[in-house]
């Protein structure tokens, strides 16, 4: 995910129990050219393995280079061709989604990378169910995807022009999954341990992918491994925990330097530590706080006044 996945992120969902796991989406024309951002963003470590790179680029020939060039620089385990990203910028240039319109350079794309890398790696796909309500086509681009080779495609059930809003429609999900033999990975609006369980019971997925749960709370990934492996539910995460997430979250950014100073990381980090308040006592007027905070220090002495508030309104009712 494009400004949440980087490798600090990467390696707390990791610990927390991810399998699998896929890099902030890159150009294919921002490797051919090497840029600094774009080796930040294709960062990983072995600890973190199984990784994917996920590329994006309307062009067969050139997205072919890329997906060579990143394996010859970083060795991924996969890499992942995005038809999905719904945004403007992307779209205007023939790449992540608008490719669900025109089959003909869909399939030229993943032609190109399959016949480039196929090889050395799998190449793995991610869709969007189609443009539009009127041109839901997610069963025939996973055939398409099929026969160029792709090996697994995961597929987000809302249409390019819901972009994030509305549900995720899981029928279609589950007609791509029993449509193709490669593996199906089904997404959208996964929020807990138990929507992993239905999904799986009630679709022909091979597994599901966790998008913006995982912003708030990356111990779903934790409590998911629990409950397929039929062990006894995780306790709930209590606030203190949270915030010691939240920070070593930070220290790790800041330890990174990939964002700059301790300065330029918070402020870079500000959305993120936004999305950790969800659902914490007092949540509103913490993101006023965060959304000015600089230093580590600040976010230390926000988390003991946010515990200590939620404290005394323990006693409170308790009392
Ligand atoms: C901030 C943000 C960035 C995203 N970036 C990417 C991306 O780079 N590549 C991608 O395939 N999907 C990206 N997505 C889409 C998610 O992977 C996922 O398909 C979508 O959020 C639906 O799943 P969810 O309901 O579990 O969040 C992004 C989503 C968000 C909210």
């Amino acid at each position: 995910m494009a400004g949440v996945t980087d490798f600090v992120f990467r390696g707390i969902c990791k610990e927390l129990g991810a399998d699998v796991m896929v890099t902030e989406f890159v150009s294919a024309e921002g490797i051919l050219q090497a840029d600094e951002r774009t080796r930040k963003y294709t960062e990983f470590s072995d600890a973190q393995r199984p990784v994917g790179v996920q590329l994006f680029g309307a062009d067969g020939r050139r997205m072919g280079e890329a997906a060579r060039k990143i394996i010859d620089w970083k060795q991924p385990d996969f890499i992942d061709i995005n038809f999905g990203c719904p945004v403007n910028k992307v779209v205007s240039r023939n790449g992540g989604s608008s490719l669900l319109k025109d089959c003909p350079v869909l399939a030229s794309v993943a032609e190109g990378v399959v016949r480039a890398v196929s090889d050395q790696v799998p190449v793995t796909a991610k869709i969007r169910i189609g443009w539009d309500a009127s041109s839901v086509n997610a069963v025939e681009v996973a055939r398409i995807l099929e026969s160029c080779g792709v090996a697994a495609i995961a597929v987000h059930g809302r249409t390019r022009a819901q972009g994030y809003g509305g549900e995720a429609d899981w029928s279609v999900i589950d007609a791509v999954a029993r449509a193709v033999r490669v593996p199906v990975v089904g997404n959208g609006d996964i929020a807990s341990a138990t929507d992993v369980l239905r999904r799986r019971d009630e679709t022909a997925v091979s597994g599901v992918m966790i998008g913006r749960a995982a912003m708030h709370s990356p111990w779903i990934f934790r409590e998911a491994r629990h409950a397929l492996d039929a062990r006894d539910e995780v306790p709930p995460i209590g606030l203190e925990e949270r915030w010691e997430l939240v920070l070593r979250h930070c220290r790790m950014a800041v330890e990174w330097r990939r964002y700059g100073d301790e300065r330029h990381t918070l402020t870079a980090m500000r959305s993120r530590l936004m999305a950790y308040c969800k659902g914490f006592p007092g949540a509103r007027e913490l993101r006023q706080r965060l959304c000015h905070v600089i230093s580590i220090a600040e976010i230390e002495d926000l988390a003991v006044l946010s515990m200590s508030r939620a404290e005394t309104v323990c006693i409170g009712i308790s009392g």
